[in-house]
C-alpha cells in the first residue's frame, strides 16, 4: 500500500511512532527489536523523533539490535562520508543503545575476506530472529540499499559496483564524483524482503518519477524496488511531491 503525507515532517513522526511501537512491544516481551535501518537524507526526521521521544518520553533503545542496509566499499569508519559516522551522529549518539547491538557493514575489509564477512552478516541477522521491520530509501536509479539496477530478487549480502546515477548524487558529500567509491556493500533484496515489515520512504519531486516507476510499473530488475510490488509486508511512505506523479 502506499500513504501520501502532507510532508515529510509529518510522514517521518509516523514511522518514528510505529517503529517505538515495536521497541515498546518486544521490551514487553522481554526481547529485542531488530531494525533494519537506513541513511541518507530520507530517514534523518525519523532518527530526530526518535530522538526526541528517547530524550522526552522515555523511549529506551537498551534492547534494540540495529542493521544497517549499507556502506561504501572501501571506506574507514570514522571518514566524514562514511555510513557509521552517519548513524553515530544521526541517532546513535543521541540514544541509550548499546554500541554492542549496533551492525553496519565493515567497508575496511580486505577483498579476500568481504565476502566471509557478508555471509556472516546475513547470519547475525537470522540469529538475531530476523529484522522486525526494514526501512529503506529509494535511489534515483531505482535502488534499495545499493541493490542497483541488474539485482536479483534473491540477492543476499555482496559487494556491488554503484551506478554512476548513484555517484553522481553522492559526489556533494566525496567533493566531487571521482572521490566516491566505485564499490559498496549491501544488504539484498532477498535479505531485505525477509523483513517482518519494509518501509519505503520518498520525499520531495526529485523521488516523483522514480516512485512512479517503482510503484506503478513493471516488476524488473532494471528498476529492484519495483520487486517491492510482490512483497505483502511493504509500505510505501510519500510526501505529496513524491507521490504526485501516481495516477
Ligand atoms: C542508504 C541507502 C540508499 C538511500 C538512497 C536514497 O542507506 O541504502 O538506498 O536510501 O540512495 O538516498 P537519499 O535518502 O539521500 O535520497
Amino acid at each position: 500500500p502506499v500513504s501520501v503525507y502532507p510532508d515529510q515532517n509529518s510522514a517521518s513522526k509516523n514511522v518514528a511512532n510505529r517503529i517505538a511501537e515495536i521497541i515498546r512491544a518486544k521490551q514487553e516481551k522481554g526481547e529485542k527489536a531488530v531494525l533494519g535501518l537506513a541513511t541518507g537524507a530520507t530517514p534523518v526526521k525519523v532518527y530526530q523523533e526518535l530522538i526526541r521521544l528517547h530524550k522526552e518520553e522515555g523511549l529506551s533503545f537498551k534492547n534494540v539490535i540495529t542493521f544497517n542496509l549499507d556502506e561504501y566499499y572501501p571506506m574507514q569508519p570514522d571518514a566524514d562520508q562514511s555510513y557509521v559516522t552517519f548513524m553515530n551522529k544521526n541517532l546513535f549518539e543521541h540514544v541509550d543503545i548499546d554500541p554492542a547491538n549496533v551492525n553496519i557493514p565493515d567497508g575496511t575489509l580486505a577483498p579476500d575476506q568481504v565476502n566471509a564477512f557478508c555471509a556472516a552478516y546475513e547470519q547475525k541477522i537470522t540469529a538475531a530472529g530476523g529484522l522486525d521491520i526494514q526501512l529503506l530509501g529509494i535511489g534515483r536509479t531505482g535502488h534499495i540499499g545499493f541493490n542497483e539496477p541488474g539485482s536479483a530478487p534473491n540477492s543476499g549480502t555482496r559487494v556491488v559496483t554503484l551506478d554512476d546515477l548513484t555517484r553522481r548524487d553522492a559526489s556533494r558529500a566525496f567533493g566531487g564524483k571521482e572521490n566516491v567509491p566505485t564499490k559498496a556493500i549491501t544488504m539484498g533484496v532477498g535479505t531485505i524482503f525477509k523483513a517482518r515489515e519494509i518501509i519505503l520512504m520518498a520525499w520531495t519531486e526529485t523521488k516523483a518519477e522514480i516512485i512512479k516507476k517503482a510503484v506503478e510499473g513493471e516488476i524488473s530488475a532494471e528498476i529492484p524496488a519495483t520487486y517491492l510490488q510482490l512483497s505483502d509486508h511493504v509500505e510505501f511512505i510519500l510526501d505529496e511531491a513524491a507521490a504526485s506523479l501516481l495516477t
